[in-house]
């Protein structure tokens, strides 16, 4: 259940600024801090393994929260240093053949598709870009049209960075299992603000950051890999801690996704991330999704009535990003604006979405990231403000 008021004074920058920059990084609540603050000081106090020697039972937590927030086994989770390199490992895992095809949309995430094109660029592997629909959602039809017997994997992001729409990756999952298919769900944007089941999303991999919705630390992310695709899937970097040095010319990979791990870790991001999974659960999903849309509604209200003010998201399923455009006025500039008057928002730049933005001329653009921490008078408050500019 959400207490906004004891949520808030969990949150010190509240009470100094109106932080609608979310989807770039949030807010932590005191107890996240504190656990990284506290970890830091025993590591400086007794030594960093030392440390770890006694911090084990919150370090371990770091994999049952993940479990309890995917609906998975914590052995299906990996801690990585962001969702990038997460997702890198996840899709190098991936024995490709000459002539393999790799399916995904317009809205994916720019590294993610930069490391596409370079995988296109070493191998003979085929990007298939699959068309999104006028809600801005990839086109169902399309996918399925588009599977054949090369296709290896499926690639999407469950929410861009860029523009706010969820697309949906239950049905997508749906036709990746039927055509038995890898999915590769990239969820930076929903962990933490939609209720996830792996099982119901039927993704093999799924990766997400710390420092978004989740209300983690920076430098931190994590990787789930389903146990049952664990054997198919090697991953293109080992160590001590992925591996075992059976003997001089042999090694045996570890059972889990932890595989997929590097041996030297943040630990103390690893703590404070495991407490902010566990600050959401308390709180409960759904709640957050719920609190989410009132904000959500309740700013796309408020700015369809400022002038010259025009919304990009057009899907019955928005998130709490909003992407708008100002009429005359430069995105950049916008920014700067609000944040001399204490507002935080940011800007999706159309050189980070080319398929998207670039495609459409739409330019650099500006996004307002809602958490449920936020509050309908920080959005009137910011409204009144929008009007003036
Ligand atoms: C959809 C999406 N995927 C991936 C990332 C990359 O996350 P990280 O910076 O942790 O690598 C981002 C970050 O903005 C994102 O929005």
């Amino acid at each position: 259940m959400i207490d906004i008021e004891r949520i808030r004074s969990d949150c010190p920058a509240c009470q100094q600024l109106i932080h609608f920059n979310n989807a770039g990084c949030s807010l932590s609540p005191t107890p996240v801090n504190e656990a990284i603050l506290a970890h830091l000081k025993l590591e400086q106090q007794l030594g960093g393994y030392e440390a770890a020697e006694l911090a084990s039972n919150s370090i371990d937590n770091f994999y049952g929260a993940f479990g309890k927030l995917l609906n998975c086994s914590p052995g299906e989770i990996a801690y990585v240093e962001n969702a990038t390199r997460a997702w890198d490992m996840a899709l190098h895992s991936i024995r490709f053949a000459s002539g393999d095809q790799i399916l995904t949309g317009e809205m994916e995430y720019a590294s993610n598709y930069l490391e596409l094109l370079h995988l296109a660029r070493q191998k003979n592997v085929e990007i298939k870009l699959v068309p999104t629909d006028a809600s801005g959602c990839i086109d169902l039809d399309q996918l399925e049209n588009t599977i054949s017997a090369r296709t290896r994997l499926i690639a999407l992001t469950h929410i861009a960075s860029q523009r706010g729409d969820i697309q949906p990756a239950v049905e997508v999952g749906q036709i990746a299992r039927t055509n038995k298919v890898v999915f590769l769900l990239d969820a930076c944007q929903s962990a933490g603000q939609l209720p996830l089941d792996v099982s119901e999303l039927g993704c093999d991999m799924l990766c997400g950051t710390g420092r978004k919705y989740l209300r983690g630390p920076r430098g931190t992310g994590f990787l789930y890999i389903n146990k049952d695709r664990l054997e198919e899937l090697e991953p293109v970097f080992i160590d001590l801690h992925s591996a075992q040095w059976t003997d001089a010319g042999n090694y045996s990979l570890r059972a889990d996704a932890r595989r997929f791990e590097n041996w030297e870790q943040f630990i103390a991001g690893k703590i404070g991330l495991g407490v902010a999974v566990n600050y959401a659960l308390e709180i409960e999903l759904p709640f957050i999704r719920s609190r989410i849309e009132e904000l959500v509604t309740h700013f796309r209200n408020r700015a369809s009535a400022v002038q010259g003010i025009r919304i990009l998201e057009q899907s019955s399923a928005p998130s709490g990003i909003i992407t708008f455009i100002k009429q005359g006025a430069s995105a950049n500039v916008l920014q700067k604006k609000f944040r001399s008057n204490k507002m935080n928002i940011s800007v999706s730049k159309q050189a980070n979405a080319q398929l998207d933005l670039g495609r459409n001329k739409l330019g650099d653009i500006n996004r307002v990231s809602l958490h449920y921490y936020n509050t309908a008078q920080e959005i009137d408050q910011f409204i009144e403000l929008l009007g003036t500019l």
